[in-house]
């Protein structure tokens, strides 16, 4: 037996589990200090009073023979998959139900994806961005290059038309330098994947902390789009599901390669490993798109863009170079003292009791950065600042 050699090939701990680690290990040490989390982009803010509401309903109907729900279409409810219709409607996107399928995560579903295509595929990554676009195709066995995000470009890389890729990652509003594509920058992206016959692989995550309405939130608002992209999302960052579990992926039906449908592929990849997400999640992610749980959405999503004024303000106060944090809830900012980003995690942390995420985790140009996020409460958020003050 023979288990996967291409594990041998990938850093021995995903980066969030090794700043928790290490965070853990301080505390543990000190537990005396109140250490204050920036670091994974976990959301602090409970579930909006709509989803609790369309919650609470759903597990009465679990508990009546007439309205009890076994398995679920693999796809996802119909009723979630209206409400997502609707919602890209809204921007003047237009999907088929069978164009969007319903799932546990974005995380997931960016990993699962690779099913889908052959190993010898060669994947092009922003660098630096959110490592699970990375660590997959690693773990995978395909060859990876990588497109460089640089404060001289805004961290925002172009295409370069010299660079054959097949599989092309991007994140907008992106992780971790808050950085967001314009509808004209994502147009050279989808006319340069479309040129290759490659297809890209978009995450949305952060889709709806988007201020600037000039932005695009997702792809499929540029033209061209439907014969390239696939859309990742999740309610994660949106609605506050980390703990809760459920996002989405659409795949239009043009988007066909050696004349296969890859939403056909995707379903019968997910038919067979995947049995859904609960009812009861479902129905609390359909509430997110009704008029009540949007407007309570959008109230919990601007008190974490007031945490990152919080943070960018005292940041500027201080004469840290930051970026970010407008229209995304991470503030990605250079280490001071021309310190690495590994020593400044430890020096945070042990002067400041402060965690954030050091840049390197995210890619080589990530290097001599760190990232805070504006998930904390606003309290810790603001303690937080005030003890970085007293450092610098
Ligand atoms: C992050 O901190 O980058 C994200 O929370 C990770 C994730 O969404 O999985």
């Amino acid at each position: 037996m023979k288990i996967n050699p291409c594990y041998e090939n990938l850093g021995q701990n995903y980066l969030f589990a090794a700043t928790a680690k290490k965070a853990a290990d301080y505390a543990a040490a000190h537990p005396d200090k109140k250490i204050i989390r920036l670091g994974i982009g976990d959301v602090t803010k409970p579930l909006c009073p709509a989803v609790i509401g369309a919650m609470h309903k759903a597990v009465d109907d679990m508990s009546r023979p007439e309205s009890f729900y076994g398995y679920g279409p693999y796809e996802g409810y119909e009723f979630l998959r209206e409400s997502l219709s609707r919602y890209y409607a809204l921007r003047g996107v237009s999907l088929g139900l069978d164009e969007i399928f319903v799932s546990d995560g974005a995380k997931s579903d960016l990993g699962n994806i690779l099913d889908l295509f052959d190993r010898d595929n060669t994947a092009l990554v922003p660098d630096p961005v959110y490592p699970v676009y990375v660590d997959t195709n690693i773990m995978a066995g395909r060859p990876v290059l990588f497109a460089d995000a640089r404060e001289d470009n805004g961290f925002l890389p172009m295409p370069d038309p010299s660079v054959k890729a097949d599989l092309i990652y991007m994140c907008s509003p992106n992780n971790p330098t808050g950085a967001a594509y314009s509808a004209g920058q994502l147009k050279a992206w989808v006319d340069y994947a479309n040129a290759q016959g490659a297809v890209i692989l978009f995450d949305a995550a952060y889709e709806a902390f988007i201020r600037d309405e000039s932005l695009p939130h997702s792809i499929f608002e540029v033209e061209g789009a439907r014969t390239c992209a696939i859309e990742f999302c999740s309610l994660s960052k949106t609605a506050g599901f980390t703990g809760t579990r459920c996002g989405y992926t659409v795949i239009p039906k043009e988007l066909v390669r050696g004349g296969v449908s890859l939403g056909g592929m995707w379903l019968r990849r997910q038919a067979t490993k995947f049995n859904g997400t609960s009812y009861v999640v479902q129905r609390g992610a359909a509430a997110v798109f009704t008029p009540e749980g949007q407007a309570q959405v959008r109230e919990a999503i601007d008190g974490y863009l007031q945490n990152a004024r919080v943070i960018t303000s005292a940041l500027a106060d201080m004469g840290i170079w930051y970026t970010g944090g407008q229209n995304s809830p991470y503030i990605w900012l250079k280490c001071p003292d021309r310190m690495d980003s590994w020593t400044f995690f430890d020096f945070l942390l042990g002067r400041a009791g402060v965690v954030g995420t050091p840049g390197e985790g995210f890619g080589k140009n990530g290097e001599g950065f760190f990232r805070l996020t504006a998930f904390g409460s606003p309290e810790s958020t603001t303690e937080a600042m005030e003890r970085i003050r007293r450092i610098f």
